[in-house]
């Protein structure tokens, strides 16, 4: 097995690695030709969802030599659970002007579809000229409400995952691959606080 794929290797609390540095990172390069290709060299404003989106939206950004402008929404968050519950909030919106301008709306992952459905409709009242929306990942088994991204990095088991950006309980953001929490060490229980 190399050693990327060992689950040990990216993180001893993963039982599996799903994705690796390496794969998400050619993985971010053809997605990014894929939304060249939809939006031609034109100037779009990137709305991206913190904190699950930063990893995924500063190199999906590096890839894209199209003019972009670029501004966060903060969405409140599982918290220390591993299931969404309840209606996402959002804790912070947009600061730029958006209407008339092209959207690109990123997130991180598609779960339930609860977020991105609840921040495209307020995107969709400050009447942009057009909205898109992409995820690095998409838990297709889990969805609730209607939603489906427009660009997909990729389909991924009802896993519940951490590594690149996403977290539990705002931990592992910072692996730079992708793998499954082992279910013991879905509690926050054993850390020390501090
Ligand atoms: P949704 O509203 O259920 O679609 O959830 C989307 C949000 O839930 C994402 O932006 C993530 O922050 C979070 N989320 C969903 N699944 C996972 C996961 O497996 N690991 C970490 N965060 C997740
Ligand atoms: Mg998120």
């Amino acid at each position: 097995m190399p050693a990327s794929k060992s689950p040990a290797v990216l993180h001893p609390d993963l039982a599996e690695v799903l994705l690796t540095e390496g794969q998400i990172r050619a993985r971010v390069k053809t997605l990014a030709q894929e939304i060249k290709a939809v939006y031609g060299d034109g100037e779009f404003t990137i709305i991206s969802l913190i904190n699950g989106a930063v990893m995924f939206t500063s190199d999906l950004m590096r890839e894209i030599d199209n003019p972009v402008r670029l501004d966060c929404i903060r969405v409140s968050s599982y918290g220390t659970k591993t299931k969404s519950i309840g209606t996402p909030q959002i804790i912070h919106s947009l600061t730029l002007d958006i209407a008339k301008r092209d959207v690109l709306l990123i997130d991180d992952i598609l779960d339930t579809g609860k977020t991105l459905k609840l921040v495209g409709d307020l995107v969709r009242d400050l009447k942009p000229a057009s909205l898109r929306t992409c995820v690095l990942l998409d838990k297709k088994a889990r969805r609730e409400v209607e939603m489906e991204a427009d660009f997909v990095g990729f389909e991924i088991p009802d896993k519940f995952v951490v590594g690149y950006g996403l977290d539990f309980a705002e931990r592992y953001r910072n692996l730079p691959g992708i793998g499954v929490l082992k279910p013991e060490k879905q509690t926050t229980q054993a850390w020390a606080s501090g």
